[in-house]
């Protein structure tokens, strides 16, 4: 046969091709991303395109005479019983009879580039571990005793190339009645991220999808679950609850000493944690109606003794210097061997890997996300959590720590604090002149002192101050002069308002008081000052740290992460003193950071192994043994700071 020329767009890629053949086969010829569940059988329509300029085949003519007659006996098929729209052919075929221009869109593309969501996060090209192929299984034969397994996993290679592949108990449980009902057609899931490749999951005939991940941040006060379509990369559902083991001690140190004093206190955790997840795993699911059996992956990202209790590790190590880590590397396994029951069984989970014995695989997600490793500008990057992790570098070289500020700033260990949740006090400001405050809450777009405020805010009521709402708080009360320096709440001779009110021997300041109303008094004490400094000197010093080691006093940029870092205002953040001064406009929120690389390497192969790598290139400096620390912490306790000058501060 004669060549053709075929250009495929958007890829750009061309080659000559013999006529005759089909699309998917030029695809694969040119290494062209054409996807394809069926492997060419008619059934999927996952491998369709559009040509824009050439003629595709009018051969396998179709009895009718109509527009279908120019279509493939098969492909007209599938057109009549499920619809192809205007001007898609089915690319396994469509047949290539003269030059072409063929486009491919999106959603024929496995590895799809999945839209960002924020300036700085990275796009992410879809490479899942997990994905579905239909195969024909040989019929057994009694001349040719082989097991229906193995007949399978020659059809697995030969069809689709996948090589040696494994299969768990849960899939050679379903095994004959699936190759039985399918007629010895079967789709089956399969894991190819490692080698031997992974059976996870088998279906009788053509299984549409798709296949569903969990991106989950598991962090020591909150969990947060994303429920990612592994096809698109998109998230249908988010959910978080408040980790259980917060009743074994609200930081990381008090639950490893809870492990190192009672003798099942590690398992007791981890148990805890499990249920938790299972619990979140099957409200998600139900929520966007996904069944739990589609979720075939799940990735984590936490700090190390989160990992260890994951795991069913004991942290006791990790609570003594040389914080050793169990193990650093990326950990995977699957589903039923960590006790997540409420996903697929065979499902395989992946933990990111960790940077060291302080800083966990929460700071490699970030590291994943925010790639400073990328940077020409030195950036600092602060994710904001119950233990906060740090890194500050550029293209030359990245410094991570991680920094114990406590739950403060998630709003626990604060006398109205509370969880963002609708109700929660969200925005701050305080008139320096009247020393009145006007407040907003989660869930609604008015300020307390807009007409309608309280029609709008009824069905949730004011219920208190969230981790972003206390940063404002605090940081208003000190530019409206109700706060010194060391952080000193003023009584009302001092302050000029009657909002500050005597508690025992210091001062609050009322915020809301519903009191009369049968609601409640929110305001900002004297001991919600003290967590809130606490929590932002070790943060600061644990920044500060950073910048001796790099040897700089200035950063060009600084990036605020969390789960509530995308609310944190940079301008409160600095005149707090919780990250080091910079100019304003150079302060900005990545969201949650460490979430947004949980997603990234559960869409991403490429992404996994990047992570890997990056690690290894990164230098952990240890916070719990470093002196200078300590004289960090105690300088950034005022407000912003004992020394050091904050000049974007002035403007
Ligand atoms: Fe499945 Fe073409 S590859 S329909």
């Amino acid at each position: 046969a004669a060549d053709a020329l075929v250009i495929f767009t958007p890829s750009g890629k061309r080659g000559r091709v013999p006529t005759g053949t089909s699309v998917l086969d030029a695809a694969r010829l040119l290494d062209v991303d054409l996807d394809s569940v069926c492997g060419g059988r008619g059934i999927c329509s996952k491998c369709q395109v559009t040509p824009s300029f050439g003629e595709f085949s009018k051969h396998g003519v179709h009895a009718r005479e109509n527009a279908l007659s120019e279509w493939n006996a098969v492909e007209a098929r599938y057109h009549e019983k499920r619809g192809l729209a205007q001007g898609r052919r089915l690319g396994c075929q469509a047949c290539i009879l003269g030059d072409m221009v063929i486009d491919v869109p999106a959603t024929s593309q496995v590895h799809k580039q999945v839209v960002r969501k924020a300036a700085s996060q990275r796009a992410v090209t879809m490479d899942p571990a997990t994905r579905l192929v239909l195969i024909d299984v040989a019929e057994p034969d009694m001349h040719e005793p082989s097991g229906d397994y193995e007949r399978l996993a020659t059809a697995l290679d030969e069809q689709w190339q996948i090589g040696p592949v494994t299969a768990p108990l849960s899939v050679l449980r379903k095994l004959q009645p699936a190759l039985r009902r399918g007629k010895w057609q079967v789709t089956v899931a399969v894991n190819i991220a490692d080698t031997p490749a992974r059976v996870i999951d088998i279906w009788p005939g053509y299984h549409e999808g798709p296949l569903w991940g969990l991106a989950i941040d598991l962090g020591s006060t909150t969990i947060a679950a994303h429920l990612c379509d592994l096809t698109t990369g998109q998230v249908a559902t988010s959910a978080g609850v408040m980790n259980p083991q917060i009743r074994f001690g609200e930081d990381l140190m008090s639950r490893v000493s809870y492990a190192m004093m009672n003798a099942d206190g590690a398992q007791a955790m981890t148990a805890a944690v499990l249920d938790a997840l299972n619990t979140l795993a099957t409200e998600i699911c139900a929520e966007a109606e996904v069944a739990p059996r589609d979720v075939v992956e799940a990735v984590f990202v936490c700090n190390p003794v989160m990992h260890h209790l994951l795991l069913g590790i004991d942290p006791v190590e990790l609570g003594q210097a040389p914080f050793a880590l169990a193990t650093s590397g990326a950990v995977t396994l699957s589903a039923t061997e960590l006790g997540l029951t409420a996903v697929n069984p065979a499902a395989q989970t992946y933990l990111l890997p960790c940077i060291a014995g302080h800083v966990g695989a929460d700071a490699a997600a970030v590291a994943l996300s925010e790639a400073p490793d990328k940077s020409d500008e030195l950036v600092l990057i602060v994710d904001v959590g119950t233990n906060a992790e740090i890194l500050l570098g550029n293209r030359d070289r990245v410094l991570a720590c991680s920094s114990p500020t406590g739950p403060a700033f998630e709003g626990a260990q604060i006398s109205s604090g509370q969880r963002a949740a609708p109700g929660a006090i969200e925005r701050v400001e305080i008139d320096p002149v009247t020393k009145e405050p006007r407040f907003r809450v989660i869930g609604c777009e008015l300020w307390s002192d807009d007409p309608g405020f309280a029609e709008a805010t009824a069905a949730t009521g004011i219920t208190g101050i969230c981790g972003s709402g206390i940063i404002e708080a605090v940081a208003e009360m000190r530019m409206a002069g109700l706060l010194d320096a060391s952080g000193l709440i003023g009584g009302p001779e001092q302050t000029g308002t009657p909002r500050s009110i005597a508690e025992g021997r210091t001062y609050s300041y009322v915020l809301q008081d519903d009191r009369p109303a049968g609601g409640s008094l929110i305001a900002v004490t004297q001991g919600d000052i003290r967590a809130i400094q606490l929590a932002k000197s070790a943060l600061y010093a644990g920044a500060r740290l950073l910048m001796d080691e790099m040897g700089v006093d200035t950063v060009d940029r600084v990036t605020l992460a969390g789960a509530f870092g995308a609310h944190i205002s940079p301008k409160h953040a600095m005149v707090l003193g919780m990250i080091p001064d910079a100019p304003l406009d150079k302060v900005t929120s990545a969201g949650n950071a460490a979430g947004t690389g949980a997603r990234m390497a559960l869409c991403s192969r490429a992404a996994r192994a990047e992570i890997e790598q990056t690690v290894s290139k990164i230098t952990k400096v240890e916070t719990a043994i470093e002196p200078r620390f300590q004289e960090h912490f105690v300088a950034a306790n005022a407000i912003p700071h004992a020394t050091a000058p904050f000049a974007h501060l002035r403007s």
